[in-house]
């Protein structure tokens, strides 16, 4: 081997000791097998020597240049392992006897709310059903008797999406395709619409402790042949007097709503301050829990209902406030804080 050939090994085999990671070992091949490097230099000497010479030191450069490539790819093999090493050097050790060390997660109290509305309401042959959140303007407002320009969309500040659909303002947006999936099995089969449909809801709200923009509801619809008031207060009271295990005190009062005929606001004394007045309840001592009534006649029609033959009731549960009087969670914001530490605190059950 020539004194360059030999040099050149030498001060490879040297500098390869020192590499350490894959971005140094890079530079060396590229430092001595790379285009200018110095084995691919010395391959530019042969056309100085003699045809005799150029056979010989062709062949040297040759096996010096595999050596340096073999070298190289065993040192990247070896840097290869070192990082698997230290890889799982910084993985904590699994051992599956252990026990976790995460503590169990907990439903949210409004998830606790509706499923035991739920389980009440099914037990007395209610369906549950679900509803898109985004819905057209046609269920949320037309077909609840609230036409364009009715002053009663002014209360549903709305969420409008650029292609004319809006974010559900209220569940009731779900009764139209209600009444029309059951209404066959009601006029062919005899079989009253009993349904409830648990839904997040949207409106542009300023937030304070009783008001938030996204928030739950659960509206709930019956329809048969002789229903009155009376039916619907039955199960309102049922439901409450369940979910609370309780004698819940409640008042109704008229209100108006467009989608039903006579409308009622259901108001429960407040469970936070035991009715003397606080924020959670405006001060009054009471809170609108559920306002309900007979739907109207025209409502019904748009469904796909003789209202001269079928009448019934529909109530909207403020799902989220229930959670609240329930759970005694005095801001609302809490609920959708997303705070573990705040939320877990309400739930007893895991
Ligand atoms: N959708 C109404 C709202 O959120 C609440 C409501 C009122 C629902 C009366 C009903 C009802 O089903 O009968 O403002």
């Amino acid at each position: 081997m020539s004194a360059k050939t030999s040099e050149i090994k030498l001060k490879f085999l040297e500098a390869l000791q020192t590499i350490s990671n894959a971005e140094e070992l890079e530079k060396i091949r590229v430092e001595y097998i790379g285009k200018k490097g110095y084995v691919t230099e010395l391959l530019k000497e042969m056309k100085n020597l003699s045809n005799e010479e150029k056979k010989t030191f062709g062949q040297e450069v040759n096996i010096l240049k595999n050596e340096v490539n073999d070298k190289i790819s065993e040192k990247r093999e070896e840097l290869r392992l070192k990082e698997i090493e230290l890889e799982n050097s910084r993985m904590p050790e699994f051992d599956i006897s252990m026990p976790p060390k995460l503590k169990r997660g907990s439903y949210h109290p409004i998830t606790l709310v509706q499923r035991q509305c739920e389980e009440v309401f099914r037990s007395m042959g209610f369906a549950i059903e679900d509803y898109s959140e985004i819905v057209t303007d046609y269920e949320c407002f037309e077909a609840l008797n609230i036409p364009k320009n009715h002053p009663a969309r002014d209360m549903q500040d709305t969420y409008y999406l650029e292609n004319g659909q809006l974010l559900k303002s209220h569940t009731s947006a779900a009764q139209n395709a209600i009444y029309k999936k059951y209404k066959d099995a009601l006029i062919n089969d005899g079989k009253p619409i009993k349904a409830i449909f648990p839904g997040r809801c949207f409106r542009n709200e300023a937030t304070d402790a009783c008001h938030e923009n996204t928030f739950f509801q659960m509206e709930g619809v019956m329809v048969d042949k002789n229903i009155s008031i009376s039916n619907l207060i039955f199960f309102m009271k049922t439901m409450l007097s369940e979910v609370f295990q309780k004698d819940i005190k409640v008042r109704l009062r008229p209100g108006f709503f467009p989608f039903v005929e006579p409308g009622f606001e259901l108001d429960i004394s407040c469970l936070i301050c035991g009715g003397d007045g606080c924020p959670s309840c405006k001060h009054s001592g009471w809170l609108e829990l559920c306002p309900c009534g007979m739907i109207h006649p025209e409502v019904l029609r748009m469904g796909g209902i003789d209202p001269e033959e079928y009448t019934g009731f529909a109530f909207g549960l403020g799902l989220t406030r229930l959670a609240m009087m329930k759970y005694g969670v005095k801001d609302i914001r809490d609920l959708n804080s997303g705070s573990l530490k705040n939320l877990a605190q309400f739930t007893d059950d895991k």
